[in-house]
């Protein structure tokens, strides 16, 4: 493979490891004169701006990057907080935001999409051909009477027509729902039904991303016929397989397009319109089903997207690889890329599948510019080794982005030297589900980054760290909060305000909270800490904190200390209750290659641990586990290996990714029950 363009030879074996351990000791990394030059914003004045006036600054940036079918009157109305609205009286619609503006300004033949299939096949879908194939659709849906309101679910895998269906969706203002096609059947029943979905759109089979085929229409039939709203079903042919059609609901989307007559003007929206629902990941409790506005919601996607991103629409090729079925494929995969009108690339596999170094071959073969992937996927790369990546061409990447978790600090350097060639600047981004939009990362062409902290807020967010008693704490580990509402932010949870209110606005009472600040506060749910220089390090969630005596040790700090194990490929830490201490630490551990689980092995990572973290934070057991138990978006479940090692129910699993761990994990667990003290 040539290596043209590639200003040094790719580290590998040990020389890398002495490059990564050398810059272990770096405390920041400044952007380059290189990037810093080109980059859309190259100067901090922005977050002072954006701090004089947060409300007429976002009302600025909403008018700027979006167009509206009437202007709005009110930046924010916060009379019925923590009910906001933002953009009163404005109208628009995300669709003609994200396509018709781009083919009116002359962008109709710029590629939207690069689709790469599993086996091999590809696709380019321009912006013009999107537009008519989500007008077709829109007018399909509305002729069969589906109008502003009613919700629609899409079931669907990477292919541009997913996003084709959400923006058919947005075009008539029907919020869509998306369930991750690797749900079970009854997980998209649970779903469809308590959104009470009007219709579906499907496909009849296709190949899920772990490689396996499935012939979707058939396995959900009997699941569809138990939802007394679902009217419609349009189902897309993607890979072949039988789908029985059920004549008074069921079309095939050719037909659908066919009998809608294929125009379909953009609906004029209220900035306020519910644009989608969707579940929360779910790695803590009961799934919450998040809703999202129109205005504020491509207000924040579509600045955090150009900036976060340096988005270059005529010479960038932008590839996020979430599934659309999770928040992060809503507003990076689908939502930002489009209304910014840059291409993306859109990839249906497993980074393994059909092998691994896929995703470098892509990288090389569509020339992508811009990454953004999870942690966890950049976990796995570095236990496969450096030497899949290093075959490969990756000189057109200018900029990397992770986002889903904590990222140990291994793992960036790992990203920035192995993946960036060392010139690629890393936005680390925390957001949520519900936050819609990402909130603290640096700005790429001003902010210094530090390997395993999100950085700074980013321009008119106001975030915290609370003690217990709600009062603000620098440099120690508290509760994160979010002091003042933004655009993108949810604005209920569906037929569920009272828990809205609770979950995210009651954690502090009423008096010392809201009589103590002007707005309400967010509770976000995740413990952080902010530095001196105000960046901020998010340690998990507040549930997955271990108490050893009087320390607070945040799970993902000693799974971080646990992976710096050479010989670790994952681990997933819980607390045990102890006599003496109150908790000690459990750790599930899965090892690298064919390496095999043994007392002198758990000693090491011991050491390993006891050197990073001191002696509280060394874990009292040991678990060798074949895999660990993870959300379909690649998150741990420690709530599962909790309740598993507490011999309580499991709880809810609907978005465990294959719930026979399990049973492994209750096996390996008992297995060394009476080992190690
Ligand atoms: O705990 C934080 C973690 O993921 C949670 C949100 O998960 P979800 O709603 O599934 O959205 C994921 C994609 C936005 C957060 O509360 N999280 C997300 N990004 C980061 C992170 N933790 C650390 N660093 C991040 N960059």
């Amino acid at each position: 493979m040539t290596k043209l363009g590639t200003p040094a030879a790719p580290l590998l074996g040990a020389e890398l490891e002495r490059e990564l351990e050398r810059l272990l000791a770096v405390p920041a990394f400044e952007p380059s004169p290189e990037f810093r030059s080109q980059a859309l914003i190259s100067d901090a004045s922005v977050y002072g701006e954006a701090e004089r006036d947060y409300e007429g600054w976002w009302g600025r940036q909403a008018a700027e990057l979006l167009d509206w079918m009437a202007p709005w009157h009110t930046a924010l109305d916060q009379s019925d907080a923590p009910s906001y609205r933002w953009f009163v009286g404005g109208r628009l619609n995300a669709s003609y935001n994200c396509l018709d503006r781009h083919v009116l300004a002359g962008h109709g033949d710029r590629v939207a999409y690069h689709w790469h299939g599993q086996a091999g096949e590809e696709r380019a879908v321009t912006y013009g051909e999107l537009l008519g194939e989500v007008q077709g659709l829109a007018a399909a849906l509305r002729a069969r009477g589906i109008g502003p309101g009613d919700v629609v679910g899409i079931y669907m895998p990477m292919v541009p027509e997913v996003a084709v269906a959400m923006l058919a969706c947005a075009r008539i203002g029907a919020p869509h729902n998306l369930v991750f096609l690797g749900s079970s059947p009854q997980t998209l029943h649970q779903q469809l039904s308590f959104s009470e979905a009007v219709a579906l759109i499907t496909v009849d089979g296709a190949i899920q991303r772990e490689g396996t085929f499935r012939a979707v229409k058939q396995e959900i039939d009997p699941v569809l016929a138990e939802l007394p709203s679902l009217h419609t079903v349009i189902v897309r042919p993607h890979r072949p397989a039988p789908a029985p059609m059920r004549t008074d609901r069921d079309l095939w989307w050719k037909d659908a397009v066919a009998a809608g007559g294929g125009e379909c003007p953009p609906e004029p929206l209220d900035a306020e319109h519910p644009l989608y629902l969707l579940y929360t990941s779910g790695s803590t409790g009961k799934p919450k089903v998040v809703v999202h506005s129109t205005g504020g919601y491509l207000t924040g996607v579509h600045w955090t997207s150009k900036y976060v991103f340096d988005l270059k629409p005529q010479s960038d090729v932008f590839w996020c690889t979430a599934d659309a079925g999770w928040v992060t494929g809503h507003s990076y995969s689908v939502y930002g890329p489009l209304m910014n009108g840059v291409s993306s690339l859109m990839y249906e596999g497993a980074p393994d599948q059909p092998h691994r170094g896929i995703w470098w071959e892509l990288v090389e073969r569509y020339r992508v510019s811009i990454l953004y992937a999870a942690p966890t996927t950049i976990r796995s790369f570095m236990s496969w080794g450096a030497e899949l990546p290093a075959a490969y061409d990756l000189s057109s990447l200018r900029l990397l982005g992770t986002v889903g978790e904590p990222i140990n600090p291994k793992a960036w350097l790992w990203y920035r030297t192995v993946i960036g060639g060392g010139r690629c600047p890393i936005v680390d981004t925390w957001w949520q589900t519900e936050t819609g939009a990402i909130l603290v990362a640096p700005l790429p062409g001003v902010s210094a980054t530090k390997p395993g902290a999100a950085g700074r807020p980013l321009p008119g967010i106001l975030p915290e760290v609370f003690d217990d008693d709600g009062d603000p704490v620098l440099e120690e580990q508290g509760a994160l909060v979010l002091r003042r509402p933004w655009p993108s932010m949810l604005r209920t949870l569906y037929k569920e305000d009272d828990r809205y209110r609770q979950t995210y606005f009651g954690r502090f009472d009423d008096r010392s909270y809201f009589g103590r600040f002007s707005e309400p506060a967010y509770y976000v749910g995740d413990v952080a800490r902010v530095d001196a220089d105000g960046h901020f390090w998010i340690e998990g969630r507040v549930d997955d904190v271990i108490t050893v005596g009087s320390e607070r040790l945040p799970s993902a700090r000693v799974e971080s200390a646990v992976v710096a194990h050479p010989k670790v490929a994952e681990a997933g830490v819980i607390g045990l209750p102890d006599r003496q201490w109150g908790q000690v630490v459990c750790a599930f551990v899965t090892l690298i290659g064919d390496t095999r689980g043994s007392t002198r092995l758990e000693q090491e990572i011991r050491d390993v641990v006891r050197e990073r973290l001191g002696e509280a934070a060394v874990p009292r057991r040991i678990v060798w586990a074949v895999d660990l138990a993870k959300t379909r978006s690649g998150k741990i479940m420690r709530r599962l290996l909790r309740n598993m090692a507490y011999g309580l129910d499991p709880g809810d699993v609907t978005t465990l990714r294959d719930p026979r761990v399990i049973d492994d994990l209750e096996r390996s667990f008992a297995a060394g029950a009476d080992s190690v003290s």
